[in-house]
């Protein structure tokens, strides 16, 4: 159920963001930066310094197989892909970010599959991959538990997961859709349990501030980008970022280096 609600509000704002240069203005100066490379956007709070840091705790080797978990409209793993020559493998629940993704990875000619799956459910075959990214996605998925065991079943001996996300607070989220369905507040225990080693787990610097000046900045421009995004993409995204800004879910925003044993 919360798989679905969480599909069909992505798949309105991915199919509804390319018409929007208000958003992009938006997210640009206040989610990731200016620097942060054109072509590659996303629709998270990835930095160009956290790209660039992900990349290089990867620790992947040219023509390696790349799984970017959650990739919605494959920015961020279509530039790691690109800096380090390998393939790419992107999964998401949303059809309208894969889409995206797809013909983004035709223009660029790099080399990427992307898959519509749960993070649940990978459908990759046991130590398939090499490494695994996932960008500001696991704070959605209803068993975190089962999403962090799926990777380490698909990805070899040695392999990086490396991952930005929200730690939750699960006295403000015990009620809300989504969020509240498996409330994680600390991942390292789910990785350690998993078969990983945890090399390094930092709380991602401003989060907060940017967060919820993004938010706010979106939510006064509610006029012009009701008009540019429609009124069901720019419902979905209101409604998260004013659940957000009122009810203060997260706890933390962290990046996480884990090692599969
Ligand atoms: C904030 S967006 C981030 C997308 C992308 N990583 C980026 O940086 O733009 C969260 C993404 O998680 C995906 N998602 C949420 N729950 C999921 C699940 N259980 N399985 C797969 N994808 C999921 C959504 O469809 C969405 O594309």
């Amino acid at each position: 159920m919360s798989e679905n609600l969480v599909a069909s509000g992505y798949d309105a704002v991915y199919a509804a963001l390319p018409g929007s240069p208000t958003f992009h203005r938006i997210w640009s100066t206040l989610a990731c930066g200016a620097d942060y490379p054109a072509g590659f956007g996303h629709i998270s709070f990835l930095t160009l310094g956290e790209l660039r840091e992900l990349t290089e705790r990867l620790e992947l080797c040219g023509g390696g197989l790349l799984v970017d978990l959650a990739c919605g409209a494959g920015g961020p793993g279509l530039w790691v892909a690109s800096m380090t020559k390998s393939r790419l493998i992107g999964i998401d629940l949303s059809g309208a970010g894969l889409l995206q993704a797809r013909r983004r990875a035709t223009v660029m000619h790099t080399p990427a599959t992307f898959v519509r799956a749960t993070l649940s459910a990978v459908a990759l075959q046991r130590g398939q991959a090499d490494a695994a990214m996932s960008v500001d996605a696991i704070q959605y998925v209803p068993d975190k538990q089962a999403a962090v065991a799926e990777v380490a079943r698909v990805l070899r001996s040695g392999a990086r997961l490396v991952f930005t996300a929200f730690e939750l607070e699960p006295d403000h989220v015990s009620d809300l859709p989504v969020l509240g369905d498996d409330p994680v507040s600390d991942y390292r225990p789910l990785l350690e349990g998993s078969g990983f080693v945890v090399e390094s787990y930092e709380e991602t610097p401003r989060w907060q501030e940017r967060v919820v000046a993004t938010y706010e900045a979106v939510l006064a421009a509610a006029d012009i980008l009701g008009q540019e995004l429609g009124a069901e993409a720019f419902a979905a995204l209101a409604f998260e970022m004013m659940l957000t800004l009122e009810r203060d879910p997260y706890r933390r925003r962290v990046l996480a280096v884990a090692r599969r044993v």
